[in-house]
């Protein structure tokens, strides 16, 4: 009894030690290795292609794709097995009359994916009538990639290196850089990502990042609730994630990004309807990505602190500011 009493009292003081503010610029030991279990692990969807892509991030995403010449560069920040990359180097990269298909609903996929179908097929028609000399350069990036990294004209694989840990004069600057569901949503230090991609990025350069399905705040109770009913039940982890501010007030790591300058930062949607047959879900789920452009040359972004993160796929993380 007396020990268990001890032992306890020696793991509080190690999590303190770790965790609290004996080491208040480190972060978390056990944060930080969780997180770097749960990439390693690599259990998650590493193989969405380009129809996946085109169906998760807005409109503006597969425009800016297909008005990129053959001197400007596509980033993919988490790019997993890296078939939406290498579906850019395909003859026809995208076949709008099977996307538009797949934003039907289906018995399996109860929902409607609502798409301006014209803008959808100009885009398409944009990239297929690309010759490979005519397309941009692409830089998939992944700490882990199963199979053997194609070789390809136009695209470089770096893998096996976290993308914090890659020199940003390894980078040409970059007109978009992609992250569904990867760097962002998995990094322990996330000021330190967005400095990169602010670094890299040339200006007016666009990042987007995924951030998962939400509903309006006028059919909940609370700002943004995550929305189970995805096909696979995406979590909401960037509404979730807290970041607690020098001056002590809370905010979610969505609305602190928001906040920072040097980016003019918007949240974008593809809406998706639930099919009359589907869900319960009472209206339309909006598909959310934060989409970061790139004004101003330098940017100060304050140093944030891993405190405590989930196992989520992706995790729910709590970071706080520190001081220099
Ligand atoms: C959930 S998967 C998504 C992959 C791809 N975007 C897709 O949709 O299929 C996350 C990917 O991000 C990579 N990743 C996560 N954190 C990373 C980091 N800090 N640096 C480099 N790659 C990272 C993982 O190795 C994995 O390939």
């Amino acid at each position: 009894m007396f020990g268990t009493k001890i032992k306890a009292v020696i793991v509080w003081l190690l999590f303190f030690y770790a965790c609290g503010a004996a080491h208040a610029k480190m972060p978390c030991a056990q944060a930080l290795a969780k997180l770097d279990r749960l990439i390693q692990s690599n259990t998650f969807e590493v193989r969405r292609d380009i129809y996946h892509y085109t169906e998760l991030f807005p409109q503006t995403f597969i425009e800016q794709l297909a008005s990129l010449k053959k001197e400007d560069h596509w980033i993919d920040a988490g790019s997993g097995e890296g078939f939406a990359v290498e579906d850019l180097a395909n003859k026809t990269v995208l076949d709008s009359p099977s996307l538009l298909q797949q934003m039907e609903p289906t018995f399996r996929k109860p929902r409607r994916v609502k798409v301006n179908s014209e803008a959808l097929r100009a885009a398409a028609d944009k990239l297929n009538g690309k010759d490979t000399s005519e397309k941009p350069q692409i830089t998939a990036v992944t700490v882990k990639m199963e199979r053997t990294p194609p070789q390809m004209e136009k695209v470089k694989f770096k893998t096996g290196r976290y993308f914090e840990d890659i020199p940003n004069e390894e980078f040409s600057p970059g007109d978009m850089i992609t992250d569904l569901y990867g760097v962002m949503s998995y990094s322990p230090k996330v000021d330190e990502v967005l400095r990169k991609y602010h670094r890299i990025l040339k200006m007016n350069g666009r990042a987007y990042i995924f951030i998962g399905d939400y509903v309006p705040a006028s059919r909940v109770n609370s700002f943004f609730r995550v929305l189970q009913v995805g096909e696979s039940g995406w979590d909401a982890p960037f509404a979730k994630s807290q970041v607690k501010r020098k001056d002590g007030s809370t905010v979610t790591l969505l609305d602190w990004v928001l906040s920072l300058k040097g980016f003019k930062a918007s949240v974008q949607h593809r809406e998706v309807e639930a099919a009359s047959w589907g869900h319960a879900s009472t209206g339309p789920i909006l598909r959310s990505t934060l989409v970061l452009e790139k004004v101003t040359r330098d940017f100060d972004i304050p140093n944030l602190r891993l405190v405590h993160t989930t196992e989520g796929k992706p995790p729910v993380r709590t970071f706080e500011e520190v001081f220099e």
